[in-house]
């Protein structure tokens, strides 16, 4: 049956952004909203995967009848959680924006604007690449697609990131178009696996979008 296609699969998927904390009030972040990766889990749920869900704090309703839904802030949350899930996962999306930086330390307390000068330095350390230590561990069995979004060189860079976190399939968000990518209910998308160009999307709601993503994985 086509329709279910991914019967059994267990799938983890990250979505939305990831907050790094400064101090108990502020935090870096990205305006990710969530919606291709959620677009994508109902996808795999209604082709009868097993899905887990670990998303970044979004403003968008949880997509409907998912079991395992886990919510989690930071970069190391987000590690955290998709590292426990990721050994017995058959296919892992990564469609989160996860922050490549976070404050070296988080204050206790709120930072005090001051007086004396008019700069403010913020040290920032490397948070977790979680692809990358996900790729890492990948067996034969498993299958990851990650995403990329570019303003320069974008598909040099996209072919380059595959290779590097260990992808099969990676998604190329497109930012020519001004309705795709981050917070649009719309994307437009080019697909490499490791031999190139897979497939080139028109602009397209999410859904469609998270089912052409579906389609191009490919199952022995
Ligand atoms: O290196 P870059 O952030 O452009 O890579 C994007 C891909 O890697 C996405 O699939 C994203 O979800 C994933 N990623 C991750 N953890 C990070 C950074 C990126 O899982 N810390």
């Amino acid at each position: 049956n086509k329709d279910q296609k991914f019967k059994g699969k267990k799938v983890l998927i990250t979505a939305g952004p990831t907050y790094e904390a400064i101090d108990p009030v502020r935090f870096i972040g990205n305006h990710s909203s969530g919606k291709m990766g959620y677009a994508i889990a109902s996808a795999f749920k209604n082709a009868g995967a097993e899905v887990t869900l670990i998303t970044g704090p979004t403003n968008i309703d949880k997509p409907i009848g998912l079991a395992n839904i886990i919510e989690v802030t930071s970069a190391e949350e987000m590690h955290a959680a998709a590292d426990k899930y990721f050994s017995k996962t058959d296919i892992a999306v990564l469609s989160a924006a996860v922050a490549d930086y976070k404050a070296a330390t988080q204050a206790t307390e709120k930072i005090k604007k001051t007086d004396d000068s008019n700069e403010m330095m913020l040290k920032l350390v490397k948070t977790p690449d979680i692809a990358k230590s996900l790729g890492a561990k990948k067996k034969a069995h498993q299958q990851i697609i990650g995403f990329a979004l570019e303003t320069e060189n974008e598909e040099s860079n996209a072919k380059k990131k595959l290779q590097n976190k260990n992808f099969d399939l990676i998604v190329l968000n497109s930012l020519r178009n001004e309705k795709s990518a981050f917070g649009y209910d719309t994307n437009q998308v080019k697909i490499f696996d490791k031999n190139g160009l897979k497939y080139e999307s028109a602009l397209l709601p999410k859904s469609e979008i998270a089912q052409i993503i579906l389609e191009q994985i490919t199952q022995e």
